[in-house]
């Protein structure tokens, strides 16, 4: 995976524009793998799913809390990608009082398909979602690779703990290579 060019893929976000008026002022807004990561240095998070207990109380947080430590180490951005809609995504966020960490709606999962991380999570009644992964991706391609043990459809445990922040920030700063 080190080395791979992220694939070129557009997310449909929503955002907020006054100028539609209403008591919903949000519009569609085209975004490409271009927009988000060409030319910084980020970390890239994907999880199973907005909303979901580990992920909200664990993970999401904990990226939002040590963003200044990752910045330290280089970092510009951090992102989390979910094959969730922009609508949830963006519910999500806001539940979550996010200022640092930045949501990317993959809702027809075909980011996560292409990145080889797409998996069925039936068992849940959930459909396809993505394996938990995260990764260091410098102007575009995998510079670091942090993979959850296990890959597998209709998985009946959800190992954490290579992807998580604290893990991360360990090998950036001890500059070890993933
Ligand atoms: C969790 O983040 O705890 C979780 C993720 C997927 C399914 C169920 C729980």
């Amino acid at each position: 995976m080190i080395g791979k060019k992220l694939p070129f893929v557009t997310f449909r976000t929503r955002v907020r524009d006054e100028s539609v008026g209403g008591p919903n002022p949000y519009r569609w807004q085209d975004m490409t793998t271009d927009d988000y990561f060409q030319g910084k240095r980020v970390v890239l998070f994907s999880l199973p799913g907005a909303f979901t207990p580990t992920c909200s109380t664990y993970q999401l947080p904990d990226f939002e809390k040590l963003f200044g430590e990752f910045q330290a180490e280089g970092i510009d951005e951090i992102y989390c990608i979910s094959v969730n809609d922009a609508f949830v995504m963006n519910a999500w966020g806001k539940s979550q009082h996010l200022v640092n960490v930045k949501l990317i709606p993959d809702g027809s999962g075909e980011f996560t398909r292409k990145m080889g991380m797409l998996v069925a999570k039936d068992n849940l009644g959930f459909g396809m979602r993505s394996w938990r992964y995260a990764a260091i991706i410098n102007d575009g391609a995998v510079e670091q690779w942090f993979e959850e043990e296990g890959y597998s459809d209709n998985c009946d445990s959800d190992p954490y703990g290579v992807s998580s922040p604290q893990n991360i920030l360990e090998k950036l700063k001890a500059k070890v290579a993933a």
